[in-house]
């Protein structure tokens, strides 16, 4: 078992532990009741993990009060969030009451809504089940739900009381989410550690098998990177944008195809893009980018766009991107690999719109 302690500023949780283990969902339950003691209990999970057995192996028979949501992003919703407090409602659970979040991202996001907002606030525990919720979703404090209009329209930041995570848990994920959420992994060691990037190049097999200690070391060097950047960057005021390598033009083809690529496949290019305007930049180098497209490609992912997706039209999802200013975003960059490119003390720097165009025309 190996164990990452995350700080968040004082005045909110404190500190949280994040407990990485193989097998780990059998004895977690026992180590909520030891941290919390008589504390109110409320699982929130979906319809797909509880039929691959996890929400058992989490109570083995103990009549807790929980509500399964549907799968998917589509239940991401104020609707859901709204069934979700009226269920502890009407459980009588009150404010010492402990949310645990069983399941992907998307269950993560809700019940940490959840929790920040039901009687003004109660601990969440998250235990993620998906390669994409164990290297970051279930890490960070990031919570909330969609609008009809946007992601995460609606959204707060509330940290976990404490994170299990169980890699055996992933032994039963589809093919295709499985490989699209192991982007993130890559995306932290190009940005913070050469060491395990090298690590991912000569475990791809074995990571692809799901090999349990392989799995672990993954998750450890996620959640140790991810814990280091947040807790630098509680609330993403200049450094925690860093985690956002490769978003910029893969949110816009995530967006681009419709959500018919998954987010971390959509990444999977968006990082090669990047790849692209460091070399247009002189940041880069076609060696690097050779070495990052075959992890890329060794994972299963995409790593060019979809020839239906038109550059032009990437070009104006880029100009709408959340963190646009004047209609255009800053991008983060590498000077090598584990090592992000700051300009005046900038995490996020400026990219002319010709050098990005020029670089989706080719992508
Ligand atoms: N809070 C954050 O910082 C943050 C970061 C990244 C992404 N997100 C959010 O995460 C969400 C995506 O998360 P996701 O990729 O985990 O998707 P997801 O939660 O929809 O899970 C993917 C699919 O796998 C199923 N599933 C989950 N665990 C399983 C298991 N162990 N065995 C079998 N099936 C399983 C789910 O039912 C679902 O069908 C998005 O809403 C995104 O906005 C949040
Ligand atoms: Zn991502």
């Amino acid at each position: 078992m190996t164990e990452v302690t995350v700080k968040v500023p004082a005045e909110k949780a404190g500190e949280y532990r994040i407990e990485i283990g193989m097998g780990i969902l059998t004895c977690a339950w026992s180590k909520i009741e030891s941290q919390f003691g008589a504390a109110g209990k409320f699982v929130v999970t979906d319809a797909n993990v509880v039929k691959a057995g996890h929400l058992d192996k989490l109570l083995s028979g103990k009549d807790v009060p929980s509500y399964v949501i549907s799968p998917g992003e589509s239940s991401k919703n104020m609707n859901t969030l709204v069934s979700i407090v009226e269920a502890m409602e009407n459980a009588y659970l009150g404010r010492d009451t402990v949310v645990i979040a069983l399941g992907g991202g998307v269950v993560g996001d809700i019940a940490g809504f959840a929790a920040a907002v039901f009687k003004r606030g109660v601990r969440v525990v998250q235990i993620p089940t998906t390669t994409l919720a164990q290297a970051d979703s279930a890490i960070g404090g990031k919570t909330g739900v969609d609008s009809s209009l946007s992601k995460n329209a609606f959204g707060c930041f509330w940290h976990p009381s404490a994170v299990y995570i169980d890699v055996a848990t992933l032994k039963t994920l589809d093919e295709r989410q499985y490989r699209a959420g192991l982007v993130e992994s890559v995306k932290h060691a190009l940005i913070a550690d050469e060491k395990y990037f090298e690590f991912l190049e000569s475990n791809i097999d074995a990571i692809l098998r799901r090999r349990s200690d392989v799995l672990e070391q993954v998750a450890y060097h996620n959640c140790r990177i991810k814990a280091q950047v947040v807790e630098a960057d509680p609330t993403e005021k200049n450094q925690r944008r860093m985690l956002n390598y490769g978003h910029t033009i893969g949110h816009a083809i995530e967006w681009g195809s419709g959500f018919e690529l998954l987010h971390g496949e959509a990444v999977a290019i968006g990082i090669i893009a990047a790849g692209m305007i460091e070399m247009e930049t002189g940041l880069g180098d076609e060696k690097r980018l050779a070495r990052i497209r075959k992890v890329l490609a060794g994972l299963g992912v995409p790593v060019r766009k979809p020839a239906n997706i038109d550059a032009a039209a990437l070009t104006d999802i880029i100009k709408r991107d959340k963190k646009a200013i004047n209609k255009w975003p800053r991008f983060v960059l590498i000077d090598r690999i584990g090592a992000v490119h700051r300009r005046d003390g900038q995490w996020a720097v400026e990219v002319k719109q010709d050098v990005v165009e020029k670089v989706l025309g080719k992508l």
